[in-house]
């Protein structure tokens, strides 16, 4: 529900502003009060009239109406709200957001804003995957901008994949979300995920099979519950969840280093595979072969621990260190030697031998070991799993 709950809603001009008027609807029946604000091109798709009557509210159109001024000004404006959505987040919005531009009333309400902006971006299917809107979005992410969608579908102007608005019921849920006020409100928590990848040379990389589902699934529940997540994580095979402020990286030590910086928090989850080891003599240029039949030799240094560094901290420890531990032999003894080994509250194992099909599965069975002893909780979705901890983490934060 979101009632009580106040909007400001600024509408991009695309062919996808039709369907702002929807989510106006929407988020009203839950109680929220939406405060529209119209981009000049948004007005060749909705009417000011139109979106005025489904708000029950004062459409602000200009920067320079002085009337406007009079009444509320920019700043109090980006203010008032609880939340500023942007529906439809067209590419030319996101640009203007990445570039910090503030040169009419949309773009100048985001920059004053000091509440927290989901956007619901929506556009051609080339300009989405355009290298500039791809770097924008990761831009933005890193910003702390939440995002919902886009959707993969047939597209307005006859070509298909991913550009489509979310529909509205998605952009309420993602509201709703961020507004969560969860027994984790005012709580900070940083989650890694995913795993990380160690170059060998510019084309070639060390992996695993970790594909971020578990972690992402963590962040999205830690959120629902009113937390404000930092998300770090390694090149995932599931997009990040909304709600959340997301770091992308590569390497191990880019983890760490967004990890420091993401500091201080209340509680850190570490669910990233991290990669043990680097290639030390990594190659600036293609490795070739040279004719004679010999491999490289890679040489390998050791990665730093991230989690063993968080939960060794003298100062600024957050409160709850929770580990995981993939293990494929003697899965509780290993854990629990590792638990003790890096300094953790909470180790949270699991058995990854391939018949468990765990690794890259939907799936998860784990033990959760404390100094209150092992909880052994039964084979559960990876999502069910993750609303557990995140409802174990809350009653140890709280
Ligand atoms: N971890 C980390 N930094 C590393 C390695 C691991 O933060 N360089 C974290 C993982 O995110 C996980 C926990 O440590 O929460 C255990 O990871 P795991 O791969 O199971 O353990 P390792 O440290 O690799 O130990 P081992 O090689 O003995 O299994």
């Amino acid at each position: 529900m979101l009632a009580g709950k106040r909007i400001l809603l600024i509408v991009g001009g695309g062919i996808a502003a039709f369907k702002s008027l929807d989510l106006i609807r929407r988020l009203r029946e839950r109680g929220a009060t939406v405060t529209p604000v119209l981009t000049k091109a948004s007005e060749e798709f909705v009417t000011p009239l139109s979106t005025s009557a489904l708000a029950g509210q004062k459409v602000y159109r200009d920067l320079f109406d002085l009337t406007d001024e009079a009444e509320m000004g920019h700043i109090e404006l980006s203010r008032a709200a609880d939340l500023v959505v942007v529906a439809p987040a067209t590419a030319d919005l996101m640009a203007k957001m990445t570039a910090g531009l503030a040169n009419d009333l949309a773009s100048t309400l985001l920059m004053a804003t000091d509440k927290r902006v989901l956007i619901a971006p929506a556009m051609n299917v080339r300009m989405w995957e355009h290298p500039a809107t791809q770097r924008n979005l990761v831009t933005l992410q890193g910003d702390g901008i939440m995002t919902v969608g886009p959707d993969v579908g047939d597209m307005a102007c006859g070509e298909h994949g991913p550009g489509r608005m979310s529909e509205p019921l998605a952009i309420v849920d993602a509201v709703e979300a961020a507004l969560a006020d969860g027994p984790l409100k005012g709580k900070h928590v940083l989650v890694t995920s995913g795993p990380t990848h160690e170059p060998i040379d510019p084309v070639r990389y060390i992996a695993n099979r970790s594909s971020g589902a578990q972690g992402t699934a963590i962040a999205r529940s830690l959120a629902a519950l009113g937390a404000d997540v930092t998300f770090i994580t390694g090149p995932a095979d599931v997009s990040p969840p909304s709600g959340v402020k997301v770091v992308k990286v590569q390497t191990a030590r880019e983890m760490k280093d967004a990890v420091d910086t993401a500091l201080p928090a209340d509680a850190a989850v570490f669910a990233a595979a991290v990669a043990d080891w680097r290639v030390e003599n990594a190659s600036g240029s293609k490795m070739k072969k040279d004719g004679s039949g010999k491999a490289p030799a890679l040489e390998f240094a050791e990665n730093p621990d991230i989690l063993a560094g968080v939960s060794q901290l003298k100062k600024g420890r957050p409160k709850l260190v929770v580990g995981f531990a993939a293990e494929t032999d003697d899965v509780d003894a290993n854990a629990t030697a590792k638990r003790k080994r890096k300094g953790c509250d909470w180790i949270v194992a699991n058995d990854v031998s391939p018949e468990t099909g765990i690794m890259g599965g939907s799936e998860n069975a784990v033990s959760v070991i404390s100094d209150e002893g092992t909880e052994v909780w039964p084979r559960l979705s990876k999502d069910q799993v993750a609303a557990k901890l995140a409802e174990k983490i809350a009653g140890a934060l709280t």
